[in-house]
């Protein structure tokens, strides 16, 4: 059996999987669905460093979070190491129990001003930048990178051994290049080449779906924990099952119809209370269609769920599809 408490510099960290920062996805009810779950860790959307220097108001809205949550990584971008150091002090000051750098973003929008994954082809100022957040902060500050920007020139594990010569606690590693994006299978021998060399916590990271996965990923890589992202959409069940099949060895059963159902309308629930109507109903439509992948007749539920416009209605479709559900 694997051990589950370990720690990030001074957070202990109780399991192994970890709820990974999504732009979109790891919101504060998202998160709070993942933790209900069993996830481990929650880390959030990535922050603008510039943001939080010019107070953006969407920036705030991104700071916010819930005591429930902790032990909560929040993730900051940039390339400025002055607004890294202001944007960890700002993240920090919000209640961060981690600091995490996005050092493996690869939007055009992100890269083009040399932030995110472009970090990865510049060492120097991805440790300058790592550096400052390190001096800014008391809690511990993490990295998450990817394993080098193409093919020809895949760097992470000089590129992981120079950033933690920066006082970081932990890394992240998701096992592809800037180019690849989500393409392709992720390459998780990096992930262990990584482990062998630092002596920091490593996290891995990339296409897991099934508790089996992430404890391939733990035996073969031989790192401290797995971060779920695209596999976590519409089914924060994954957390609770990767803890148990860990624990038990036994594969919890996914969720059923119903539950998948019932969950999508929390989740629209806790949208619409930290957001608003307006908003949650916008919101939901990309999560329903993950909630309700492979369900009968989702096709048809989902395109109505797309029209709609109010709470009310919203629940009425909801708890149409749900009678219909209960007589298969
Ligand atoms: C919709 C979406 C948004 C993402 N946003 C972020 C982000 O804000 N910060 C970050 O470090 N990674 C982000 N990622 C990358 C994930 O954290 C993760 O590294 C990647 O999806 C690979 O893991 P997976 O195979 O489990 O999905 C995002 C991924 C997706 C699919």
């Amino acid at each position: 059996m694997i051990e589950q408490t370990w720690s990030i510099g001074t957070v202990t960290i109780d399991g192994k999987a970890i709820l990974a920062p999504m732009a979109g996805v790891s919101d504060i009810a998202y998160r709070l669905l993942a933790k209900e779950h069993k996830a481990a860790l929650v880390c959030t959307e990535m922050v603008s460093a510039m943001g939080i220097k010019y107070k953006n108001e969407r920036t705030n809205e991104l700071l916010r979070m819930e005591d429930v949550e902790h032990p909560v990584s929040m993730q900051i971008f940039g390339s400025n190491p002055e607004a890294i150091a202001l944007g960890a002090k700002v993240v920090e000051a919000a209640g961060a129990d981690i600091v995490d750098i996005n050092m493996g973003c690869p939007v055009k929008k992100v890269v083009s001003s040399g932030d995110g994954s472009a970090l990865m082809k510049h060492p120097d100022l991805a440790a300058r930048v790592a550096e400052a957040a390190v001096k800014a902060v008391k809690v511990p500050v993490t990295v998450k990178m990817r394993i080098g920007w193409d093919s020809d020139s895949i760097n992470v594990v000089d590129f992981a051994k120079r950033i933690e010569s920066t006082g970081v606690a932990a890394i992240a590693v998701h096992g592809r290049t800037k180019e690849q994006m989500y393409s392709g299978q992720a390459d998780w021998s990096y992930i262990k080449a990584v482990k062998e060399v630092v002596n920091i916590p490593v996290i891995g990271n990339g296409d897991i779906v099934e508790p089996s996965d992430a404890k391939r990923m733990l035996d073969e890589t031989g790192c401290d924990a797995v971060m779920i992202g695209r596999g976590a959409q519409g089914n924060p069940w994954i957390f609770e099952r990767i803890h148990h099949y860990l624990l038990t060895g036994d594969i919890l059963p996914g969720p059923t119809y119903m539950e998948r159902i019932d969950m999508l309308l929390t989740h629209f629930q806790l949208l619409c209370h930290y957001k608003g109507a307006a908003l949650g109903v916008k919101e939901i439509r990309t999560h329903a269609g993950w909630y309700l992948r492979g369900l009968p007749e989702s096709a048809y539920w989902r395109n109505r769920i797309n029209t709609i416009h109010t709470v009310k209605s919203f629940e009425r479709e909801i708890e149409a599809y749900r009678n219909l559900l209960k007589d298969m």
